[in-house]
């Protein structure tokens, strides 16, 4: 069996550097998707994330309490992680996803529960994960209130059913607000993190803080096409795996450029959460750890990253809004501008009524990260008045992201 390190988090408990992605894992196939979880265990893996919204917690814990019920390991050696959905992010709604991740995995606590991102939507019913208005756009909840959501998170750790909180797909911006307010300071962030995104700035101010980051898509998620599909949006995967400087330094170390890929984020202090449901790849994610790369190599690795502009994860998928109360920072005018060049024919006047929130000055991967939905800012409740940009989903008679 591989080996997989631990990386400590600020509650004192070990969280192991490989986990076990599940995104999409359960699409179409929930019995390859416990096959998989089965597979998992067997060569190793401890580590499994999943989220409320994956729609795969039940098949995940059926899978984990029958291993621990069969006597081949105990509950203590398992780390999962679970998130709260978008439409659960109200205080009074926390314990209630809480308790229903709870039921689906068939365990008392997880490990670290994590807020899925930093805005909300109107709350309709549990299944309806991202309502939409008739107009086909998200709904939104302008009156989300980020603070109260982690105090309800806290909740969760004072009852013991959440050993650690998180959040995940966060900025600096909305992190320096939390950790402004917090009696618990989130353990983790889970962010998209791989070579041609490789977060520098974020990671510093996670390492200054002594929150652990995670990395989802370390591959940059190429598997993701089918769900793409699902809603009409089209999907152009980036073969990260491909890139001549990966997969000289994967000759180089008889390895392959997704163990080059891993191996190069471990090495930066940073989780990685691979998704597979082969049973070889899942082997090969895990046989990380007995190589080093050089300082060469990492240098190499390094100069890969392209910014902002390496982001895959757009969130294409939530159709929106584009924030008319602005901060009047050049860089996220220079957005605007972006924006209002790309949609001419739909944003009138992104630069009117430019207001400012704070002194702060927000970064462009605002843009980047939710260019059909700017919203970063929204659970902050800086970002009141916005305008609706982009395809509504009128050619759906029913929200895409219901299940
Ligand atoms: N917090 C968030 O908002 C968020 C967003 C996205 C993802 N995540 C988490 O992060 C996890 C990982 O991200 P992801 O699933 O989007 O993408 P990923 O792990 O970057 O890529 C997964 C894809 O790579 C393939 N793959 C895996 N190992 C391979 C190998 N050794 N060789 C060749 N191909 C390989 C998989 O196919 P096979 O399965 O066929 O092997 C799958 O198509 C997710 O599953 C989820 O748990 C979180």
């Amino acid at each position: 069996m591989a080996v997989n390190l631990s990386v400590q988090l600020a509650n004192g408990s070990k969280m192991p550097v490989v986990g076990l992605g599940t995104w999409l894992a359960a699409s179409g196939d929930e019995a390859q998707f416990a096959v998989a979880v089965e597979s998992a265990l067997d060569v190793g893996y401890r580590h499994f994330d999943t989220a409320f919204a994956y729609g795969n917690e039940r098949v995940l814990g059926r899978v984990l309490t029958q291993w621990i019920a069969s006597g081949r390991g105990t509950r203590e050696e398992l780390f999962v992680v679970t998130k709260l959905p978008i439409c659960g992010m109200k205080a009074d709604k926390v314990s209630h996803f809480m308790t229903l991740s709870l039921q689906n995995l068939g365990l008392d606590y997880v490990d670290l529960y994590l807020v899925h991102v930093p805005f909300g939507v109107k709350y309709t019913r549990d299944d309806e994960l991202i309502p939409f208005t008739p107009q086909g756009l998200v709904d939104l909840d302008m009156n989300t209130d980020l603070a109260a959501v982690w105090s309800a998170m806290e909740a969760e750790v004072d009852a013991g059913r959440a050993k650690a909180i998180g959040v995940s797909n966060f900025e600096e911006v909305q992190l320096e607000r939390l950790l402004a307010t917090a009696r618990i300071k989130p353990s983790n962030l889970q962010i998209e993190c791989h070579a041609y995104f490789q977060q520098r700035a974020l990671r510093a101010f996670c390492a200054r803080h002594g929150i652990v980051v995670s990395a989802y898509a370390p591959f940059a998620s190429p598997g993701r096409g089918e769900f793409y599909d699902a809603v009409g949006l089209k999907f152009e995967p980036v073969n990260l795996a491909e890139d001549s400087v990966v997969r000289a330094v994967a000759a180089a170390h008889g390895r392959t450029p997704h163990q080059i890929l891993l191996r190069f984020l471990t090495q930066l202090n940073v989780v990685v959460l691979p998704k597979s449901v082969n049973v070889e790849r899942m082997k090969a994610n895990l046989h990380v750890f007995d190589y080093q790369l050089s300082t060469a190599e990492m240098k190499q690795l390094e100069g890969l990253d392209k910014g902002p502009a390496g982001r895959t994860f757009r969130f294409e998928f939530l159709p929106g809004y584009v924030f008319r109360q602005m901060a009047r920072s050049a860089s996220l005018m220079s957005c605007a501008s972006t924006l209002q060049d790309r949609e001419t024919s739909r944003i009138s006047n992104v630069h009117e009524n430019v207001d400012t929130v704070g002194n702060k000055s927000i970064d462009e991967s605002i843009y980047y990260s939710f260019p059909r939905l700017i919203c970063f800012e929204m659970s902050t409740l800086d970002f009141l008045r916005f305008e609706a940009i982009n395809e509504p989903y009128t050619h759906l008679n029913h929200s895409p992201l219901t299940y």
